[in-house]
């Protein structure tokens, strides 16, 4: 455009000298609560000394801005609570796919009565909060898998991430059945993408070989990719575990976890013995 037809087309958009908006009109009732809505002026797009069509007039909003606000307030919180319900229906349904078992449904870290190993449980729950990898050795009936339930139970609800629990004898079966059907690459993947992983009761199993580099690739890729949050449970120290499975298992968990020894009595025996059974037991 020719710097003469960009004055022509300024001009024609300058508005007129004394130039003044038509009146105020009335105001308008509220179509919710009835109290006066003022006007609002446009203001014009002049061409030609004239408003052009459509620009230049008092409009009224059809609500007070009262209710309006009272109106987004009301949107606001009904995206919220839907929000809301939509978290906690992903949380159900995570809960429901972690694989816990009937007899970890009563395991909470509410429960979790930390009388003979306060300090641990204390620290325990400080390394898990820091996202850190854990694995607790202790004696039969102490809370190892007691306590890995809560945990886990928690990090879903808290974060409504994808976590797992797997009795590692079992995944040891699920393993040997998955290679039958060349589905050990999925099976791994699905166990592995995890963001937090119980692995419950390790060394118990004498796995087969093809077992064991299974459940070896799962834990070198749980090191590799330098990911939290994985806790392994087992009665067995390190160098047990070492002899039990292999060496390569046992220094890739020593490298990447943080390790602890739970210990007491056996809690099962003392729900046994509690006063109400000790006649039933003698
Ligand atoms: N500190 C605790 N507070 C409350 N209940 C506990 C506690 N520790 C263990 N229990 C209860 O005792 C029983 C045994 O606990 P759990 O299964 O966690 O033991 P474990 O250490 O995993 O044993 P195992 O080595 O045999 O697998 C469970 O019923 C569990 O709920
Ligand atoms: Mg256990
Ligand atoms: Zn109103």
């Amino acid at each position: 455009m020719s710097d003469s037809n960009i004055t022509k087309v300024s001009e024609g958009l300058r508005k007129p000298e004394g130039w003044t908006p038509p009146s105020r009109p009335d105001p308008q009732g509220c179509e919710m609560c009835r109290a006066p809505v003022e006007a609002e002026f446009i203001e014009p797009v002049f061409w030609n000394g004239k408003p052009s069509f459509g620009t230049g007039r008092w409009m009224f909003a059809p609500i007070c801005p009262r209710c309006q606000k009272s109106k987004d307030d009301e949107a606001k919180e009904e995206q919220e609570e839907k929000q809301a319900q939509e978290r906690s229906r992903k949380i159900q349904e995570l809960i429901s796919q972690a694989g816990f078992k009937k007899i970890h449904e009563v395991m909470t870290l509410d429960n979790f009565a930390p009388l003979f190993c306060a300090e641990t449980f204390f620290e325990i729950q400080k390394a898990w909060d820091a996202g850190k990898n854990i694995f607790i050795t202790g004696p039969t009936g102490v809370g190892k898998t007691h306590l890995s339930v809560g945990l886990l139970k928690n990090f879903i609800s808290s974060t409504a991430q994808r976590g797992l629990i797997r009795n590692v004898a079992e995944f040891m079966l699920d393993i040997r059945q998955a290679i039958k059907t060349h589905k050990d690459a999925d099976l791994l993947n699905e166990v592995s993408s995890a963001d937090a992983l119980v692995l419950d009761d390790l060394g118990v199993e004498r796995p087969t070989p093809t077992a064991l580099e299974t459940l070896y690739l799962l834990i070198d890729r749980w090191h590799n990719d330098c990911k939290g949050r994985l806790i392994i449970t087992t009665n067995y120290d390190l160098r047990e575990i070492s002899g039990r499975l292999h060496d390569r298992i046992a220094s890739r968990i020593t490298g990447m976890s943080e390790l602890f020894r739970l210990d007491g009595q056996d809690r099962r025996m003392l729900l046994r013995l509690r006063p109400g059974n000790a006649d039933k037991e003698a």
